[in-house]
């Protein structure tokens, strides 16, 4: 019997942003399954993430609550930008006013690869990797009017991240007892049209998904498997604040899915438990669809 038991693993998950992201699904399903969590969180939002942790409202306390009872409280939470591979790239003098104030005063590594070092260093290895962030400063512009620079940041944090994690991650995820496991979140505006998805993302996605299966290559020698779930639309609170019809778009993806519904987020954390887990040990470089079956559809 295989069994979906991580105790002893140790999984660094990206793109907690708040109580709604699918990272913070995916952490609670992780840790329920018995791994040690640990959360590289975007700089600005670490007191953010912090507060859900240690809310005490009940909403608060409801979002923590992990399948099977017990309280998601990760083991550690670390500062990590996506669009930094050293802190050589930093630049504070081209960062916001805002931003300066705030990074000038973080004292650790909050570069990719310094912030993975540190954590495989003091939990000695990562077994599972979780890259779910994205970010354009111009999502609302379509594609037609985003600027070259704003075309560039997004690929830079949203797609060429996931080789940099990987690459920075490789050496502590190489060999691990019953192989080491990356995924990532794709949406469906990586391969089709989605006329809304603005600001380079989706061609982000379509990079992204092109990666990871390149990736998959270039440390399958190690035993790391790299895939992508391909989440239906989801009303994170990044998605909706973007785009104020995203109900309307989700509905329109329920009515359009063989499943007839939109898809819950513990599905996308399901899904990422099966990814990692020896029940997947022969599945690598593979986009993996939880929207409900909408991708196959011709309407
Ligand atoms: N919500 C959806 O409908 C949907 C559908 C398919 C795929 N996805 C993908 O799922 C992933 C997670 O999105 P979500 O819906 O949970 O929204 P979210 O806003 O909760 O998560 C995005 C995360 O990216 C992080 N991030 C942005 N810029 C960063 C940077 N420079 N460094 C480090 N982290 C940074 C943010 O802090 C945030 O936590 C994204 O890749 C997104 O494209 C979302």
């Amino acid at each position: 019997m295989v069994s979906l038991d991580f105790t002893g693993k140790v999984a660094l998950v990206t793109g907690v942003g708040d109580n709604l992201s699918f990272a913070w699904y995916i952490g609670k399903a992780l840790q329920a399954a018995g791994a040690t969590v640990v959360l590289a969180v975007q700089p600005r939002r670490l007191d953010i993430v912090e507060g859900f942790l240690t809310g005490t409202k009940p909403d608060d306390v409801e979002a923590r609550a992990l399948p099977g009872g017990g309280e998601f409280k990760p083991a550690k939470l670390v500062r990590m930008d996506g669009a930094y591979d050293t802190m050589a790239d930093v630049k504070l003098d081209e960062m916001s006013d805002a931003n300066r104030r705030h990074y000038s005063k973080y004292t650790e590594d909050y570069s990719i690869s310094g912030a993975i070092a540190a954590v495989g260093q003091q939990f000695g290895g990562i077994d599972i990797l979780i890259h779910s962030m994205a970010f354009s400063s111009e999502i609302t512009k379509p594609l037609i009017e985003t600027s070259r620079k704003g075309y560039h940041e997004a690929m830079g944090i949203s797609a060429y991240s996931l080789v940099s994690m990987v690459r920075a991650a490789a050496p502590f995820m190489a060999n691990r007892p019953g192989g080491a496991s990356v995924v990532g979140l794709t949406y469906v505006a990586g391969e089709r049209v989605v006329p809304h998805y603005g600001g380079g993302m989706g061609t982000c996605k379509a990079a992204l998904q092109m990666d990871a299966k390149q990736l998959s290559w270039f440390v399958g020698d190690k035993n790391i498997r790299v895939n992508l779930i391909s989440a239906g639309p989801y009303a994170s609170r990044a998605a909706r604040a973007i785009n104020k019809d995203f109900d309307k778009l989700i509905q329109h993806a329920a009515d359009h899915s063989p499943l007839r519904r939109p898809i819950e987020p513990e599905e996308v954390a399901n899904t990422t438990l099966y990814l990692c887990s020896p029940l997947a040990s022969a599945v690598t470089g593979q986009i993996v669809y939880v929207d409900c079956g909408y991708n196959v559809m011709g309407t």
